[in-house]
């Protein structure tokens, strides 16, 4: 298993769906097993239980995707690494956690304004990305810094790092 770890819009999805093809492997993301177990979008998830039930559902979603470690690529929803549980069960489980590192500036222009992600609704999402960034490298084996590049070149770069 890889483990991709980054704010929003940073391109964990693209990325990550380019990597597991590139490898032959499977690609998944939290957000869509959460949307499968809640029955609902994550956007619905927020609406109808709050932020903490998502944390929560997210947290044990991925405990148990990182119990298991299949072969494949994970990428986590833009908030799972804040969560201290999730990034001592990364450290623990000794997998590779690529960080995809956007900027700020960047990430806005490609998906501010998303009104299926509830998190960019909120008027301090800056100070949301400044408060993330150190979580995302903590949690992380490598950052690639994501600004400027192609999926591809992306890919080659993570798959440099890994070998
Ligand atoms: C979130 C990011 C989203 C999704 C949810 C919350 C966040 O995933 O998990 O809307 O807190 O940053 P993406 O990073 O795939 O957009």
């Amino acid at each position: 298993m890889i483990v991709l770890v980054g704010f929003m819009g940073a391109g964990k999805t693209t990325v990550g769906r380019l990597l597991a093809a590139k490898l032959a492997v499977p690609f998944s993301d939290s957000d869509h097993v959460i949307e499968a177990r809640a029955g609902k979008p994550v956007r619905q998830v927020f609406a109808d239980d709050g932020e903490p039930a998502f944390r929560q559902l997210e947290h044990d979603v991925i405990a148990g995707l990182l119990a298991k470690n299949e072969d494949m690529v994970l990428a986590l929803g833009g908030g799972a690494a804040v969560h201290e549980g999730t990034r001592a069960n990364l450290a623990h489980s000794k997998i590779p956690v690529v960080y995809l590192k956007v900027s700020y500036a960047e990430a806005m222009r490609r998906v501010g304004g998303d009104l299926d992600r509830p998190m960019l609704a909120r008027p301090d999402v800056a100070q949301v990305y400044a408060e993330r960034d150190p979580r995302y490298a903590e949690a992380a084996t490598f950052t690639v810094d994501a600004d400027g590049k192609t999926p591809e070149e992306l890919v080659l770069g993570i798959l440099a790092r890994l070998r």
